[in-house]
């Protein structure tokens, strides 16, 4: 066999393209999707952030992930290694970038996974129900609040993710996602489905909906390119690491497609099915952070069969967190398991343990550390978050951007992807959005945060 045969057996490839394609989409669908997403949403006016969230993945979203694809594919390598083998010098610096943001993300995700994993127990005890909806807000911050419960849930969390992690590419993270995405599909259609009939549909829809450009500055555009990015896994090399394990025969660009179109749709849903209910209770759409956890719970409250429509519910939750939190660490294992050597359980084992240690503040960031405030007057959590968010992710994202269109030659980069007798006859126009369009939109935005632009 030759050796380079040989490395790709080694490092494990997908099993199936259905499965390359559900494990990027448990990359993307995440606590983005469900948590976030609606939460800014309602905190930046609604329908035009939405519209311009959508222009933001289809001109710089997916040309940027078919470029991760490209790029992770076509040298076989983890983030570092890929940047080193394809020009070196400076470049692998870009790669560098990716692995420290995989390690901080995972960090802060942990504990919100394990608000999540909390609210699963709370569930299946059937504590909402026992309850009068009014006081169900109550339980988060109880939460927020305790110290203890939040390092509990969230070392649960991440002692699942590593689990999967040991298990290896199609045994460990393939089979997970191949589980765990259909299930959270179905059970969304069918939570947005109950919102869309509720007494606060109506108005739930025109707020997603009906654009009201007045609302959408500058910070909110910026927001939205970051959560563009974010909820796409992209800009730290995660789709780049997942396309290292892709086969010669999957054809990129309908990967890239489907996954950020079910990734787009998973958002919506989630919008449609939270914001009936703010508004059914007459709620502040823009409750921010806490808008999954106190005001779906009170709807759970009084719902017949609540306890276990919450308890699905955040199962899936869950579920979307540990796809993509194990996704996380596997762009920080594969470095250390191409690069140092190291086995996968010894990489996964210190570096799952050290990523842990690394978010113990941001689980202390409302108890103990409360009174510390970081960027802006965020306490821990929301700086480090706003920081991965705002700056890592559009930074690593323009340069892989700009590596990809203007490194990376026409002839690598199109024969990969034409690899297996696949056509792609959108070249031209993806070439010409990830040399032009994206780094430029994405550099705007970015000179606008720092005060140049
Ligand atoms: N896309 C994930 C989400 O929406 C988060 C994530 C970001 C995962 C970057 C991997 C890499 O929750």
């Amino acid at each position: 066999m030759p050796s380079s045969e040989q490395n790709k057996q080694k490092r494990g490839l997908w099993s199936s393209r259905f499965g390359f394609v559900m494990a990027s989409a448990g990359s993307a669908v995440g606590l983005g999707n469900i948590w976030k997403f609606p939460y800014i949403t309602g905190m930046h006016g609604g329908g035009a952030f939405v519209l311009f969230y959508i222009c933001c993945i289809l001109i710089v979203g997916i040309p940027i992930m078919l470029g991760e694809m490209v790029l992770g594919r076509h040298t076989r390598k983890n983030p570092v290694g890929a940047f080193k083998s394809l020009k070196g010098g400076p470049w692998t610096v870009v790669g560098w970038l990716g692995v420290i943001t995989g390690f901080v993300i995972l960090s802060y995700y942990c504990v919100v996974a394990g608000w999540a994993v909390d609210y699963l127990w709370l569930a299946l005890r059937g504590t909402f129900t026992s309850q009068h909806a009014a006081t169900v807000p109550e339980l988060f911050t109880e939460l927020l609040l305790s110290d203890l419960s939040q390092l509990f849930w969230q070392a649960v969390f991440m002692a699942a993710v590593i689990g999967i992690v040991l298990g290896g590419v199609s045994k460990g993270l393939e089979r997970a996602n191949k589980v765990m995405m259909p299930i959270l599909f179905l059970i969304l259609v069918f939570l947005a489905g109950y919102g869309v009939f509720s007494p606060g549909g109506p108005a739930a829809l025109r707020f997603l909906f009906s654009p009201d450009w007045s609302k959408l500055d500058p910070l909110s555009m910026l927001e939205a390119l970051g959560q563009a990015l974010f909820s796409l896994s992209l800009g730290m090399g995660a789709m780049l690491t997942y396309g290292s394990y892709a086969d010669e025969k999957t054809n990129l660009p309908t990967a890239a497609f489907t996954v950020s179109l079910m990734d787009s749709c998973v958002a919506l849903l989630a919008g449609i099915a939270i914001f009936p209910i703010v508004f059914t209770y007459g709620m502040q759409p823009a409750g921010g952070p806490g808008l999954v956890f106190k005001t779906l719970p009170m709807v759970f409250s009084q719902m017949p069969a609540g306890s276990l429509f919450a308890a699905l519910f955040f199962l899936l939750l869950v579920f979307a967190a540990l796809t993509s939190g194990i996704s996380l660490l596997e762009v920080v294992v594969s470095y250390y398991c191409d690069e140092q050597k190291w086995s996968r359980p010894k990489a996964t084992l210190l570096i799952g343990l050290l990523i842990f240690l690394l978010g113990v503040p941001s689980a202390l960031s409302n108890g103990l550390l409360k009174d510390i405030s970081f960027i802006g007057n965020r306490n821990f959590l929301d700086s480090i978050d706003f920081l991965a968010s705002n700056y890592l992710l559009p930074l690593g994202g323009l340069l892989i951007a700009v590596f990809t269109g203007w490194v990376l030659t026409t002839r690598v980069a199109r024969s990969e992807i034409e690899k297996g007798a696949v056509r792609f006859h959108f070249y031209p126009v993806w070439h010409f959005l990830i040399k032009y369009i994206a780094p430029v939109l994405v550099a705007i935005v970015f000179l606008h945060l720092i005060g140049l632009f």
